[in-house]
């Protein structure tokens, strides 16, 4: 599929999931949270802050707790998403973070929580080190390969299709950093997992969270009843007493500009 449909796709899924994002996001928080405790900047007070790919504002609203005199800027292009964060923000655009609508130099801080996943990392980065300011900081969390693994195998039994994205390494995240200039590059790579009490559950819940092009990539429509139980038998294996779980590969980077 052309990358720019897949953008498409991404956009629309996060502007139908808006409503439900909030209540079935737990990892997103978490994850955001994380990525904020390690921002162990002792010397950095910045004025301006981006949050590229801002979802509904929990990123915005932790961002306004630590560094409250700052100006905070947040860019989606799924409007619906937008419109929920705009509360939380001094400045809300709706625009493609591989091409933001910001002056060189503009921000002292771009942050970006589980947001690039879809985009081309070098476009990205390279948009993120255009607004900085020369010394401005960079915190991004992102998927790796393990994300999902369990539906990837659960699913990789009933055809041929793959179910879930092509995620960056770590090494592929790290190196377009550097390609765009980037310096003091920190990587951190953590696993969070979610359970579930079944199947359609996890399932839905990727789904409400827009990520459903993340967890079943490549396969349209319903599933034959026989193809669906081999699933579900097959995700079975991995139960805990926690119940079924969904896995996510999350990477923490920092760097300067
Ligand atoms: C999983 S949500 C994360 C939202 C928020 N950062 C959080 O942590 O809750 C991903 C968000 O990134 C946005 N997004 C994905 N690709 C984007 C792009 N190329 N340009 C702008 N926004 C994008 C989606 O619309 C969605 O709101």
């Amino acid at each position: 599929m052309h990358p720019d449909s897949i953008k498409q796709r991404v956009q629309q899924a996060f502007d139908r999931a808006a409503p439900t994002y909030d209540g079935a996001a737990v990892v997103q928080r978490r994850v955001c949270d994380r990525l904020l405790a390690e921002c162990d900047w002792e010397d950095v007070l910045p004025k301006a802050i981006l949050d590229a790919g801002c979802g509904t504002g929990y990123g915005a609203g932790i961002l306004r707790h630590r560094w409250p005199q700052a100006h905070l800027t947040g860019v989606d292009f799924a409007p619906a998403m937008l419109e929920q964060a705009r509360l939380a923000l001094d400045d809300a655009h709706v625009a493609d973070i591989e091409h933001l609508p910001f002056a060189a130099g503009t921000f002292d801080l771009w942050w970006s929580s589980l947001s690039i996943q879809w985009c081309d990392a070098r476009a990205v980065f390279s948009e993120a080190a255009r607004v900085l300011r020369p010394g401005g900081r960079l915190a991004v969390s992102t998927l790796c390969p393990d994300t999902f693994a369990e539906v990837r195998t659960a699913f990789s039994g009933i055809d041929g299709h793959r179910h879930t994205l092509a995620f960056n390494t770590p090494g592929a995240i790290g190196q377009a950093m550097e390609a765009c200039g980037f310096r003091d590059i920190r990587l951190i790579r953590e696993r969070h997992t979610v359970h579930y009490p079944d199947l359609k559950t996890l399932l839905r819940s990727i789904k409400e969270i827009g990520a459903q092009n993340v967890g079943q990539n490549g396969r349209q429509g319903m599933l034959g009843r026989a193809a669906w139980q081999q699933v579900e038998a097959t995700y079975e294996q991995f139960r805990t007493p926690a119940g079924l779980p969904a896995s996510y590969d999350v990477l923490l980077g920092y760097a300067r500009r």
